[in-house]
């Protein structure tokens, strides 16, 4: 870490050279803390530039630092001193200035940026508020809408639109330094502006927070960040700047040390090194514009939507016009569900999407392709036939993929030409919309196959995990698991809703019955059914009775619950109750937060079992199959951090 000060006759150049992203660590708060004494003391500085080396000016706090207590010199105090200081300082802005970024910038006088440069304050995702001042800077720079919106809802004004909102005072072209240096000339001419934290800002409507409270207790799904960073923002436009950084700082601090931070990141740091894997840093992956997709059914159509949406072309296979018809039809409610949810990537814009979509009828145009992905009937007959037909036509370098979410990769790929180019890339669906990548290398994969299935992840924006073989790959078997923990509480006599209510309050969207009434209940009663007939001793569950009567989940009108009249909301079902009663024993009230820990020592027991077998390479990966594939929810950080926590407080209780 270095914080360098070069002078340009009157003007001092300050730049923040932390790298990877310049993270306000506590050395660099230290030397910025002694730079301002040091400027305002020199008789020959007048204005100061702050910068941050390389391609932004600053990520925000150093995320790393949250795991201890906060250490001196704080970064409120770091920010006061530059704001009161004698001399002007300039922030000179590239990229972006994120979290503590935005707060230091704030506390600067100016603030000039290229551009492409963001401005975000991502305190929330990490389960914290701003905690520098971001929330009472910001209403009094850019007004209260504006800043509610920044502080609680993520909302991330990018060069012209910051200049509109006033956040900063004009864009440059680079070399960004030198014309910070010329504007802070021009600057020292006339009247400065007020301090950030001095400036006016007048209270808005009472509706206006009533509506921004709305939306953001709507999006929040559960977390207590953003309302909290709503309500110190509103107590310092009520009660003034004072109060209102009293408040955000002990809010800061309180949420600092919370399971919910403390879970999200987990998940920060899970993310970021799920994309570089120590093995694949050096390796350089394969290139593709051109992706074959075989089949347009769900998966494969949603498979296409992701990889137009990454910015890629698509040639999208099927057997007769019928299918393309589908697929195609399919593609455009893709297509518009994409534009609402704004997943188009750098490259995807709406308008080429359609341009890069090919549907065609059998193997004509694949050659051109640099990879294909096969996503047909789970079948192993039928996949083996689609990859025979592909080591015939596609070019020998053309890396190969099965979608398939249970049958062994190994298996589909024998008797392949080339099988060095061939992988498992597991989607979940909607595909356009979950973020999961199972990769699933054979032990033939060749390792730039392998890389390049993590680029492709990287280019749609996918978690990639890499999984072992075996049977349902890491997801699917902890699933099965839950599952089976579920339905082995309702044996003993708890309640099918009482299980779902426990899960929902946990924070899963849907209980484990009513998910798998959506899903279906037939595919674990089949894989059931297999076992029995190998021999295997699977005692009957009441999942089977119900398949066996045909109740199969909402498709069949019914399963753990009823449905009326196509409506999905799960109805208590008597007949269900009675279909399973000869397994059920005495009702059992069961506490949620029992019921909860129950299932979460399933699945984080399956985790260990397949992290012992080799399957993973760490806990943090379930974490990453949980959270982005099965809708384990984010803010509790996946099952293996719940165990891990669970553990620290045993030992700490010993
Ligand atoms: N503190 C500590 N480390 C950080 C960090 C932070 N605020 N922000 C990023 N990093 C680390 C990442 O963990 C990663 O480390 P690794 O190389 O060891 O895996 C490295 O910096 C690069 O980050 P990455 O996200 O992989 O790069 P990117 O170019 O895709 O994105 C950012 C860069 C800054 C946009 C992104 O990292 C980000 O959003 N950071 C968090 C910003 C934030 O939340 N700030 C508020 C903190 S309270």
């Amino acid at each position: 870490m270095t914080v360098n000060v070069e002078i340009d006759g009157e003007i001092a150049i300050v730049t923040i050279e932390n790298p990877p992203v310049n993270a306000l660590s506590g050395a660099v708060r230290e030397r910025l803390l002694t730079l301002v004494e040091l400027l305002d003391g020199d008789a020959n500085i007048r204005a100061v530039v702050l910068t941050g080396a390389g391609r932004l000016f600053v990520a925000g706090a150093d995320i790393v630092e949250f795991d201890r207590p906060p250490e001196p010199p704080f970064l409120p105090e770091v920010i006061a001193r530059i704001e009161a200081a004698a001399k002007p300082w300039i922030a000179a802005i590239r990229g972006a200035a994120l979290g503590g970024g935005l707060e230091l910038a704030l506390g600067c006088r100016f603030r000039v940026a290229t551009a492409n440069a963001r401005f975000a304050l991502p305190e929330i995702n990490l389960g914290i508020i701003p905690g520098a001042g971001g929330t009472q800077r910001l209403p009094r720079v850019v007004g209260v809408a504006e800043a509610a919106r920044i502080v609680a809802e993520n909302y991330t004004p990018v060069g012209a639109e910051a200049l509109r909102l006033g956040l900063v005072d004009t864009l440059m072209e680079e070399p960004l330094v030198p014309g910070a240096v010329s504007f802070a000339r021009a600057a020292l001419g006339r009247a400065l502006p007020p301090r950030s934290l001095n400036r006016g800002v007048s209270a808005p409507a009472s509706d206006v927070w009533a509506e921004a409270e709305g939306r953001v207790v709507a999006d929040a799904k559960g977390a207590t960040a953003p309302l909290q960073a709503l309500q110190a923002l509103r107590h310092g436009i009520d009660y003034g700047a004072e109060a209102g950084l009293a408040l955000e700082r002990k809010t800061f601090l309180a949420l600092r040390s919370t399971e919910e931070a403390a879970a999200l990141r987990h998940l920060f740091f899970a993310e970021r090194a799920a994309l570089r894997p120590a093995d694949m840093r050096l390796q350089s992956p394969r290139s593709v514009e051109t992706v074959g997709v075989v089949g347009g059914g769900t998966m494969g159509s949603g498979i296409a939507a992701a990889l137009l949406n990454g910015g890629l072309s698509v040639v999208l296979i099927e057997q007769d016009e019928e299918g393309v018809f589908r697929a195609r039809s399919t593609l455009a409610k893709l297509f518009e569900s994409s534009r609402r949810r704004g997943l188009f990537g750098a490259g995807g814009d709406a308008s080429g999407w359609m341009d890069r979509l090919e549907t065609t009828i059998g193997y004509g145009t694949v050659e051109r392709c640099e990879l294909v992905i096969e996503a047909v009937f789970e079948d192993l007959a039928v996949k083996r036939a689609v990859f025979a037909e592909l080591g015939r036509v596609c070019r020998p370098g053309t890396v190969l993929a099965t979608n398939t979410s249970y049958i062994d990769p190994r298996l589909i790929a024998e008797g392949l030409l080339g099988p060095e180019r061939f992988l498992g890339l597991h989607f979940f669906s909607p595909a356009h919309v979950m973020k999961l990548l199972e990769i699933i290398p054979t032990p033939q994969t060749a390792p730039d196959v392998l890389a390049t299935g993590y680029d492709l992840a990287r280019r749609l924006g996918k978690v990639p995990v890499r999984s072992g073989i075996c049977d349902g790959f890491i997801g699917n078997r902890i699933l099965r698991r839950y599952r089976t923990e579920a339905e082995v509480l309702v044996r003993a006599g708890v309640g099918i809703a009482a299980v779902d209510a426990a899960m929902r309050a946990f924070g899963f969207a849907m209980g484990p019955f009513e998910m798998q009434d959506m899903a279906g209940l037939d595919i674990a009663f089949l894989y059931r059914e297999a076992a029995r007939s190998r021999g295997e001793p699977v005692p009957d569950m009441p999942g089977d009775l119900l398949v066996r009567v045909g109740r199969k989940g909402q498709k069949s009108g019914g399963g753990w619950y009823d449905y009326i009249d196509g409506n999905r909301r799960p109805i208590r079902s008597p007949e269900a109750e009675r279909i399973i009663a000869p397994l059920v024993g005495a009702k059992k009230e069961m506490a949620g937060e029992e019921i909860v820990a129950r299932l979460m020592t399933a699945m984080a027991d399956e985790g260990r079992t397949i992290l012992d077998e080799g399957i993973v390479a760490s806990a943090a990966d379930i974490d990453l199959v949980e959270v982005h594939g099965y809708g384990f929810p984010r803010r509790r950080g996946g099952p293996m951090f719940q165990a891990s926590r669970q553990d620290m407080t045993i030992t700490r209780t010993l």
